[in-house]
């Protein structure tokens, strides 16, 4: 089916759009961006001619190959050329006005057979695909950022669409080198719903003055061999980006556990928004204080033996992984991919729970409840399940079980 796939459309050729393009076109796809007007199609473009040359620099793509990839990327600034594309991923910014505009277009536009994708992170592929009159050949296509790097495409599919094109898209992911994960449309998808609610526990634990950025970020990195802290990801993704998918989770489950810190919010609000601003959790001489230690109350956390500063952060991300995979959501092979795929893990939630035990990893979210530095009451009941005395610490209720 896929062999068929000759014309690929990119519209939108920014951060993720730019990336996208080249993803295709290096797989052997003959590819047509498409921008807003000239000059951001000359800034597209040279967004792939940059990421191209420094393939070849460092000697991971010959002139050859180059070439070959350049001769089969074409830019345009009309829709029109979208005609006659066997497959579009639009990857303009995160607005429904402007999706609609684009999809609403698309549809007009494409032939019936063509398959439409949205690279969006947190707005509703249902929604989108609604917009047209083939909401069957609609789905999500998301990517992670840097596209030409990042391993992981979520692809996302919406109630009305059809088997046959999750098999086409998830086979076409493959085949420019994605390893694809098959999940419904909800809210934050798989790795951004796991990923980011953990970025916010840290900010939480930070602004209560349980320990600085440096012993929180480094904490994490020693206990789950992360190659980066989370506030210094926080910083790298964007403050306001993070605030987003909290703000989508949240309106989208109503659940405490996705109310976004209210330091992250003030961050955000005040213009600090991580690298791009210059200023974030890090970022020199004008670096956010560090939040007043709320004296006894930290000193009282830092001495519970149950609690440890990286496990407190790993354990709500592998119960809420627990909670995916215990929804049906996601599969374990879905959650762990997602993570190592698309956010750098070196092991995936399902990983760490095997290396740590299911009762270590309760027993540090019961600790954390009694201290209310997590929204978490009772853990997963499938993490409950996995202690060795399960059935009988259920006919106790669930809280003796965690500390049998
Ligand atoms: N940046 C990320 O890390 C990231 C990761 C995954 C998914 N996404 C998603 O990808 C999409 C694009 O994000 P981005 O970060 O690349 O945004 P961006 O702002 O860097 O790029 C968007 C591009 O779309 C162009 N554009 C605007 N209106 C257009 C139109 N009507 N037709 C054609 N082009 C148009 C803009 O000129 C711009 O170049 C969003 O839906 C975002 O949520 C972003």
């Amino acid at each position: 089916m896929v062999q068929e796939f000759d014309k690929v459309g990119v519209v939108g050729l920014g951060t993720m759009g730019a990336g996208i393009a080249e993803v295709f076109a290096r797989a052997g796809f003959n590819v047509v961006g498409v921008e807003i007007d000239q000059a951001a199609l000359d800034r597209g473009r040279g967004h792939v001619d940059k990421s191209l040359s420094r393939a070849v620099s460092k000697g991971k793509l010959t002139e050859e190959e180059r070439s070959g990839i350049d001769a089969r990327l074409t830019f345009s600034t009309s829709r029109e050329d979208l005609a006659d594309a066997d497959f579009v991923v639009e990857a303009v910014p995160e607005r429904m006005d402007i999706k609609r505009d684009v999809f609403g277009d698309l549809d007009r536009i494409c032939a019936p057979g063509t398959i439409l994708a949205t690279n969006t992170s947190s707005l509703s592929v249902t929604e989108i695909a609604a917009l047209t009159d083939r909401p069957e050949k609609v789905v999500g296509l998301h990517f992670f950022n840097p596209a030409p790097v990042m391993k992981l495409a979520e692809v996302i599919t919406t109630v009305a669409t059809s088997a046959e094109t999750v098999d086409i898209v998830t086979e076409v992911a493959k085949r420019i080198g994605k390893t694809p994960i098959t999940v419904g449309d909800r809210g934050g998808f798989v790795a951004n719903a796991l990923l980011v609610p953990y970025i916010n526990d840290a900010v939480r634990l930070y602004e209560r003055g349980i320990a600085t950025r440096e012993e929180i970020d480094e904490s994490v990195k020693k206990a789950a061999g992360l190659p980066m802290g989370p506030l210094t990801l926080a910083d790298l993704v964007g403050l306001d980006v993070c605030l987003a998918v909290m703000d989508v989770l949240w309106a989208e489950f109503h659940d405490p556990r996705y109310s976004a810190s209210p330091l992250l919010r003030r961050m955000v609000a005040a213009g600090r928004l991580g690298r791009k601003t210059g200023q974030g959790f890090y970022g020199g001489k004008d670096e956010a204080p560090e939040p007043r230690r709320t004296g006894r109350f930290a000193e009282m956390v830092r001495e519970e033996e149950t609690l440890d500063l990286g496990e407190m952060l790993v354990a709500p991300q592998i119960d809420d992984a627990m909670r995916m995979i215990g929804d049906g959501y996601a599969s374990a092979r879905d959650v762990d991919t997602a993570m190592r795929f698309g956010c750098g893990y070196p092991k995936g939630p399902t990983e760490l729970l095997e290396e740590r035990g299911a009762e270590s990893v309760i027993t540090t979210l019961v600790a954390m409840s009694e201290y209310s530095l997590t929204t978490i009451a009772v853990p997963a009941p499938l993490l409950m399940d996995l202690l060795p005395d399960a059935d009988e610490g259920a006919s106790h209720g669930g809280g003796c079980a965690c500390h049998g």
